[in-house]
């Protein structure tokens, strides 16, 4: 401008009119003239009065055509005052953008003579504006295992407005993390930091919210915000946790393969890949390992084998579950097996007796026999009982050992042997038996005598019969069993002359049958009795008499003769072809009817018969 002054001064120098005054506007009109105003001027606003600053008369102003020029007219002149006015709106960072210093410079052209003046209007700065910030949102990411100290650039505001109007400071809302920290650009400048105070948690505040205030210097500040919001980004700061440090479960045993046990479950206060657990059986042995399953996934246990609460009763594992970050944890897993009633009772003969005599008194020890069930409790206990009535009877002993005692007579020749059957049952539910049958053989004993099969034998041999020839045969049974039951026969007693006895019978030790060793003569014997005996062989030995009457009868080889009857020593008749006096003890009126029944045989047709009529030879003589 100055240049134009000094270019267009000799130029217009001759074309002043009023030369006495150009001296004192000489150095005025070169120099500008110059205004401030504050930016922002409402439209009309006067700057100031040009026409008296160029020193015009009120009249001049319209009769010179005072007016204004410039590349972007904002100002014009008032015709009738000569005030400089605001023409349009003047905004001086629009106009002058950072420029500390704004200047707008017009010219005032007057005609009559032409002149032009140089005019600077100075614009003022004004806090029009406010901080401002890129972004209303500033969106962070720090991890919880970043250490106090820490800081974080944040992004800067901007105040267009210069000097005390533009941005003065940062302020942070208060909170017990973070803090703010304003630091100077190596170029000028000041930029925030957001440094942390306090360890982030992001398991107990996974976000944070907090306000950024930039205020500028005017009066009054005026402020622009942001808002910081911090997501906290997890570090596998926490291991897995089991809901339960101890699980239990009870589980039958006859549960099959593929049932499922239960489920361990543990979290992580962490997220995403720090949180992804997986399961795996700690330190258990490889049987273990067969007979369950562990899903690495879901913790879910599952049996993969049948179970045997008698082989295993309870199984302690311990399950680990560890995130991907490497953290683990352990738990103890205890799957108690419940029995069931899947095991028969056992019986064993642990001893049994081989002689049982059959006059065992009750109460004697026949066999001795344990019990075994291999299930527990209810399961496992085990009564014994005979399945029928015989004479035996079970006494429990100790510890599932019992005795089988006799209960009751025994006898060999009714029930040679038994057989027992032993059935032990136990008490599950429902109950599970089983049964053992013994043969138990009673032993003899010679509790027998032989017995005859007749209670008297009566016999009539025709007289002059040969000798040797057999003429009676009795019998005599013993139902004991070999030498208990084994009879001979001998004859014992007799009314014939002991000396005299081998000469006329004798008798089949074995057979029982009865020979005559001479022929017998009716006229001098008619008739003789006697004791025969069967005997056994047991020790001691048993023994039975019966009497054997042989009636010798008559062939016509004599001429007749008297015969006297009378009775033996023992009560039976006896013949003898001379009276004798009977002893008188013995000799009574019913003598002869004892005799007549001592030897009546009723079952022996043949005998009755020969008796009768020998009894009527008696009789007639
Ligand atoms: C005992 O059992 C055996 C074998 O089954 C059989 O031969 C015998 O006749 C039985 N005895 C009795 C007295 O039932």
């Amino acid at each position: 401008m100055g240049g134009s002054c000094a270019q267009r001064r000799p130029a217009r120098r001759p074309q002043v009119l009023f030369p006495f005054l150009l001296p004192l506007f000489y150095r005025a009109l070169c120099e500008p003239i110059r205004y401030s105003i504050p930016e922002e001027l409402a439209e009309g606003s006067v700057v100031g009065n040009l026409a008296k600053d160029l020193g015009l008369g009120v009249l001049e102003v319209s009769a010179r055509k005072l007016r204004v020029s410039a590349e972007k007219l904002l100002f014009k002149v008032d015709a009738e005052s000569g005030d400089l006015l605001v023409k349009d709106r003047i905004d001086r960072e629009q106009i002058c953008k950072e420029r500390r210093i704004c200047e707008l410079q017009l010219e005032a052209v007057v005609e009559n003579p032409l002149n032009i003046f140089h005019i600077i209007v100075v614009v003022e700065d004004i806090n029009d504006h406010a901080p401002q910030f890129d972004k209303d949102e500033i969106n962070l990411e720090i991890s919880e295992s970043v250490s106090p100290g820490v800081g974080t650039i944040l992004d800067l505001a901007k105040d267009p407005d210069i000097s005390m109007n533009s941005l003065s400071k940062y302020q942070l809302s208060p909170n017990e993390y973070f803090s703010l920290v304003v630091k100077d650009n190596p170029d000028g400048g000041k930029y925030p930091e957001l440094v942390l105070k306090k360890t982030l948690d992001r398991e107990t505040q996974s976000a944070h919210y907090l306000v950024l205030t930039a205020l500028d210097g005017g009066v009054p500040p005026r402020s622009g915000t942001a808002q910081i919001r911090i997501l906290v980004v997890d570090a596998n700061d926490n291991p897995p946790v089991f809901s339960q440090d101890v699980y239990r479960v009870s589980l039958g045993e006859d549960s099959p393969p593929g049932t499922s046990v239960l489920m361990v479950s543990a979290s992580d206060k962490d997220e995403g890949f720090n949180a992804e657990i997986t399961y795996s059986f700690f330190g258990v042995d490889d049987k273990v390992q067969h007979v369950f399953s562990l899903d690495s996934a879901t913790g879910s246990i599952r049996t993969q084998q049948p179970l045997d609460f008698e082989d295993v009763e309870r199984y302690t594992v311990d399950v680990e579950a560890k995130d991907r970050g490497s953290l683990s944890a352990r738990c103890k897993v205890i799957i108690e097996i419940l029995d069931e009633n899947d095991n028969n009772p056992e019986i064993t003969i642990t001893s049994l007796s081989d002689e049982i005599l059959e006059d065992s008194r009750p109460g004697m020890v026949v066999a001795l026999f344990k019990t075994r069930d291999r299930d527990s409790r209810e399961n496992g206990e085990v009564t014994c009982n005979l399945s029928r009535y015989v004479p035996f009877q079970i006494h429990s002993s100790s510890n599932n050992y019992y005795k089988l005692v006799t209960d009751g007579t025994l006898d060999r020749e009714q029930t040679p042997e038994y057989n027992v059957t032993i059935t032990a049952t136990d008490k599950g539910k429902p109950p599970l038996s089983s049964s053992i049958t013994i043969t138990l053989h009673i032993t003899d004993v010679n509790d027998n005598a032989p017995v005859f099969q007749q209670s008297a034998y009566l016999v009539h041999v025709p007289e002059n019969n040969p000798p040797g020839a057999s003429i009676a045969q009795v019998s005599a049974s013993d139902p004991d069993l070999g030498p208990n039951g084994h009879v001979s026969y001998s004859i014992v007693a007799s009314d014939l002359e002991p000396r005299a006895l081998s000469s006329y019978v004798s008798v089949s030790a074995q057979s029982g049958v009865v020979f005559a060793q001479r022929a017998f003569d009716h006229e001098q014997l008619r008739a003789f009795e006697l004791t025969l005996q069967a005997r056994d062989q047991g020790s001691p030995a048993l023994s039975a008499n019966v009497s054997l009457r042989v009636l010798v009868g008559d062939r016509n080889d004599n001429a007749p003769r008297v015969l006297y009857p009378t009775l033996g020593p023992d009560g039976s008749a006896l013949f003898d072809t001379v009276p004798r006096a009977a002893p008188p003890d013995t000799l009574n009126k019913d003598s002869s009817s004892v005799v007549l029944a001592s030897i009546l045989t009723p079952s022996v047709e043949a005998d009755k018969k020969a008796f009768k009529q020998s009894a009527r030879d008696f009789v007639d003589t």
